[in-house]
């Protein structure tokens, strides 16, 4: 990497990145002990337990048969492409084999490899594969005292370095490297730059995150979908209810009216959805997941390209019945709130060549300057979650509005330009 000018590292990020930013949609994993207390993934920092008394969890986990494979069916049905799986969380739990501590699923309770089980069974459905690896290890001797201790310090990054060599040897081909909080240290007392080359070495096509302390190959936004600047590419990740883990108390769940919106805002700025799962101790993915994933399935395999290719940015404003992904001279409206048999679209500022349902039949409209109406609709939403109607413009779909009402000088209709 560090003979590469600038431009060619660009060059090889550009390549690395194609089918991510093609990808879209992934599931999201968070699968450890902290699953057997269901308190939400941070229960051992929370609730202060002590590392002897939390580690008795590992000894006594016995996990189902091979739930990745039911989670890995479930995520290609749902029209995802990828996953990424906890292979160590804060709790320090490693769900791989590992030479470097005895703390693993492997040499405790489980008696197997998850992460290896995982790996088959995101392959088998023809996913790509990511490890999500906490930075952050509250079970380590050195995990904090690294901090202040020199020797704790070369000690710990070794762990850690250790670990990620692991992980990047003993799984085959791996697409992303998904790292997590990095207290307590900063990218030069991680050596952040140092692991990542490492990283590459063994993995060439690898993409890495940027939760090593080093910007890397795509932003993380959490919980917020907010596009990233200067073409960067970006990944939102979000909760299903509000916790990571499984918390069977937490039961804000979405829906999956709320998860085709979501797949929407992130298609509409060119980034991917990371959408998380937070298995039982067993395996069992909680119903209220898996019911919204299997409809959300059903909707991507209808409207799938509005969503996975029409990602072309387009200016638009807040509209309550629903809101446009685009690609080229097509901008596609979800209309996730239906008004019933007329519907009308203001401050689209192009004309419109035509309008029909996509995948459907074709809707007649009237186009007044910037008023919209598209008229002889069905009374009730042809699909729930969100109908899509495509429509071809002249020029590139844009949507002006602003807050006053029919501004006739400036009129933004009348312009020409873009
Ligand atoms: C936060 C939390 C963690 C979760 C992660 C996912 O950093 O600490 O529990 O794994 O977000 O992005």
């Amino acid at each position: 990497m560090s003979q590469m000018t600038p431009e060619e590292v660009e060059k090889d990020r550009a390549r690395r990145l194609k089918w991510f930013r093609e990808a879209r949609f992934g599931m999201f994993i968070h699968w450890g002990l902290y699953a057997r207390l269901g308190r939400h993934e941070w229960v051992m920092n929370r609730e202060r337990i002590p590392v002897e008394e939390y580690e008795k969890l590992a000894d006594t986990w016995k996990p189902g048969e091979w739930p990745a494979r039911t989670w890995a069916k479930l995520a290609k049905k749902a029209g995802m492409r990828y996953m990424v799986m906890t292979t160590k969380h804060h709790e320090g739990f490693c769900l791989f084999d590992s030479a470097l501590t005895d703390y693993n699923a492997k040499k405790r309770g489980p008696g197997r490899d998850l992460v290896a089980e995982y790996v088959e069974a995101a392959r088998a459905e023809g996913l790509r594969v990511g490890f999500y690896y906490s930075m952050m290890d509250w079970h380590h001797p050195d995990g904090a005292r690294c901090k202040h201790d020199e020797q704790a310090r070369r000690r710990f990054v070794g762990y850690i370095h250790g670990q990620v060599r692991e992980l990047c040897t003993n799984y085959g081909k791996l697409d992303i490297m998904w790292y997590d909080v990095s207290w307590p240290l900063d990218a030069e007392g991680w050596e952040s730059a140092k692991m990542n080359a490492m990283v590459r070495q063994l993995q060439p096509d690898i993409i890495i995150n940027d939760r090593s302390q080093l910007p890397e190959d795509f932003g993380t936004p959490e919980q917020h979908i907010t596009p990233a600047s200067g073409g960067r590419a970006w990944e939102a990740c979000m909760t299903f209810n509000e916790s990571w883990g499984y918390t069977p108390i937490d039961t804000n769940y979405k829906s999956a009216w709320n998860v085709v919106g979501m797949l929407r805002q992130v298609a509409a700025g060119g980034g991917n959805l990371l959408l998380n799962i937070g298995p039982t101790p067993e395996g069992g993915v909680p119903v209220e997941c898996s019911t919204a994933l299997e409809e959300v399935g059903e909707w991507m395999s209808q409207y799938g390209p509005a969503i996975y290719e029409a990602t072309d940015p387009m200016q638009q404003e807040w509209f309550i019945t629903g809101a446009f992904t685009a690609k080229g001279d097509t901008a596609y409206f979800h209309c996730n709130r239906w008004p019933g048999e007329e519907m009308a679209i203001g401050g689209l500022v192009n004309k419109v060549v035509s309008a029909r349902f996509m995948g459907g039949k074709p809707i007649e409209f009237k186009q007044v300057k910037d008023r919209l109406v598209l008229m002889g609709l069905p009374s009730q939403a042809p699909d729930p979650l969100a109908t899509v109607i495509e429509l071809k413009v002249e020029d590139t779909p844009r949507q002006v509005l602003g807050a006053g009402h029919v501004i006739i000088e400036n009129d933004p209709w009348a312009k020409t330009d873009k």
